[in-house]
């Protein structure tokens, strides 16, 4: 994580703080010790790359894609996979509407899906699922809606974050629950597994690991 963190050093403080932020607060090693060693893995909403850098530093027999709407943010990943060297990943921007074209052997999605609005997250994340090769994984870290304080601190984080600071693009702050993740993957035919991520830390985090057959 440290070298992942360094690899931001030459870039603008506003970036720096927030990547740091993120390696603090966000439980991207549970993430990253369930994608496999090799294949194709998709970063979806990768925000600066901190994830798809950690996913790409982890193994160099995964092929990473980081996919953004947002082009600062796909600029800065690009950058610092240039400073940490590393040739296995690589960042795309895409529109709002994007939509999965291929299948994936994983694909990590880390507190996106709230910033979309309930059916449009529920929407992405059925395509999501689909798009999973035979042996895939898909693994969304969102935040619990339990215990309420937590979810309720989270919350206001986030509107902070979309409408002041505007740091995330995004209009809805809308949380997904965990069960409403689950629900989604399992329809879409995958083997479903809460993670719980939440204990010693102040976010209420969750993963929902879903394993296509
Ligand atoms: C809170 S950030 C998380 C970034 C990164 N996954 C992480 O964990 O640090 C949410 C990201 O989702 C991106 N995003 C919002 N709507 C999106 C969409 N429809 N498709 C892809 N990315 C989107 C935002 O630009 C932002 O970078």
């Amino acid at each position: 994580m440290a070298a992942a963190v360094h690899a931001y050093d030459g870039q603008a403080l506003r970036v720096r703080l927030h990547v740091q932020g993120r390696a603090r607060s966000c439980p991207f090693d549970a993430i990253e010790a369930r994608v496999p060693p090799e294949g194709d893995v998709l970063d979806a909403g990768c925000g600066h790359g901190l994830l798809s850098l950690l996913l790409a530093a982890g193994s160099p027999r995964r092929r990473v894609t980081g996919i953004d709407v947002d082009p600062a943010k796909v600029a800065a990943a690009e950058a610092a996979a240039v400073t940490a060297r590393l040739t296995n990943v690589a960042f795309e921007r895409v529109a709002h509407d994007w939509i999965p074209e291929r299948r994936w052997d994983a694909i990590a999605l880390a507190d996106v899906l709230y910033l979309l609005g309930h059916d449009a997250a529920v929407a992405l994340l059925d395509r999501l699922a689909r798009a999973a090769a035979p042996g895939g994984v898909i693994l969304v870290k969102e935040i619990d809606t339990a215990p309420r304080w937590k979810y309720e601190l989270a919350r206001l984080q986030e509107v902070v974050a979309t409408r002041v600071a505007r740091v995330t693009a995004g209009d809805a702050v809308e949380f997904v629950p965990p069960t409403v993740i689950a629900d989604t993957l399992r329809d879409a035919g995958l083997a479903v597994e809460h993670v719980p991520l939440q204990h010693g830390r102040l976010h209420p985090h969750h993963l929902v690991v879903g394993r296509a057959p």
